[in-house]
């Protein structure tokens, strides 16, 4: 076992598959051909490999996000923004009825090492846990090589709004983005903007369909404009979103094309609520007590408004501010 000295990630290995082993306070990861493998004082978990890597690559790219991320409905980090809680069992009836589940909390750089180190190794040359299943190869077997620009993407964030001058936003064939074969329809016409005198510079439009119909990653929601604390981060959607969200906010979803479906369950016991089917024009706002996972069967484009404002989980927790949107 060794420590690196600046990250503080604890690992060995390679083990007998070539993937490298984790401890990070009395949790121990490790992976095999098929399986991450999970371990803490009261017990042990499996998760299939392809979905440990797809909710992982969330997990590390979001920065641990609003709230919750469970990985299913054992494993999972809460992001108290400076510190993160890595559980297992914490939002699961069962698992805390018969006192089993466990969690630690971390300083967010070191869970974060950790995780991004794991996610580097364990991921083969061939996979690609941000891509649909269709779009990528698999993740099984023996360590093979790895993806380390994939599992480092960026998010694509806009420091004012996509296509505001200044805002360095690609949507080219020529730099690596052509239209995904599942939006071969989508028109790709740029509005077209009659500024008054003096006020060139500082009005844009662009073509938000023709932005997402370039995406290349799923589940993956990028910022297209930032207004204080309102994110606008639309996404392009396809198969299973790979965590199952446990906010800390009222979220808003618009469905800009196609059809997602969302289960939605309590986000104490992970007992099922509602289910929301929701089709392009539909919006919906997912209250601050439950937790949620989408589902869809075709590439669909969802815009998903985050309000960022760093108040609002203590707000909601005191009280102050209600978990939901509209009360009727
Ligand atoms: C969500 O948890 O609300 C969420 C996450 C990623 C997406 C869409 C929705 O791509
Ligand atoms: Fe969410």
């Amino acid at each position: 076992m060794s420590t690196a000295q600046d990250s503080g990630v604890q690992t060995s290995g390679p083990n007998n598959f070539g993937y490298n082993d984790y401890v990070l306070g009395s949790f121990k990861f490790n992976r095999d051909e098929f399986f991450a493998h999970v371990s803490w004082p009261t017990g042990s978990h499996s998760i299939s490999i392809d979905n440990f890597l797809r909710a992982l690559q969330r997990d590390c790219a979001w920065d641990f996000f609003y709230g919750t991320v469970n990985f299913d409905h054992v494993v999972g980090t809460i992001n108290h923004y400076g510190t993160v809680d890595l559980f297992a069992g914490r939002f699961n009836e069962a698992y805390r009825k018969a006192e089993l589940d466990h969690s630690e909390n971390f300083q967010t750089p070191k869970i974060r090492a950790t995780f991004h180190s794991m996610l580097d190794n364990w991921t083969n040359s061939t996979f690609d846990p941000f891509a649909s299943p269709a779009e990528t190869q698999a993740p099984w077997g023996v360590k093979s090589g790895s993806n380390t620009d994939a599992v480092t993407r960026r998010r694509v964030a806009a420091a004012r709004m996509v296509g505001v001058k200044g805002d360095e936003q690609i949507r080219t064939d020529a730099t690596g983005h052509p239209i995904n074969r599942m939006f071969a329809d989508v028109p790709q016409g740029e509005p077209q903007v009659f500024a008054e005198p003096g006020f060139e510079g500082e009005i844009a439009a662009f073509n938000l369909f023709a932005y997402l119909s370039r995406s290349n990653v799923t589940w993956n929601p990028s910022v297209v404009s930032v207004c204080k604390e309102s994110l606008y981060c639309p996404t392009t959607e396809e198969y299973i979103l790979p965590i199952v969200h446990g906010n800390d906010r009222v979220e808003w979803f618009i469905q800009l094309s196609d059809e997602i479906v969302w289960d939605v369950a309590d986000r104490e016991t992970g007992a099922p609520r509602a289910k929301v089917t929701m089709r392009a024009g539909d919006c919906a706002a997912m209250p601050a007590d439950i937790r949620h996972q989408g589902f869809s069967s075709k590439r669909s484009m969802l815009l998903v408004w985050e309000n960022n404002s760093a108040d609002l989980p203590g707000l909601i927790a005191s009280g102050k501010a209600p978990q939901y949107p509209v009360s009727f």
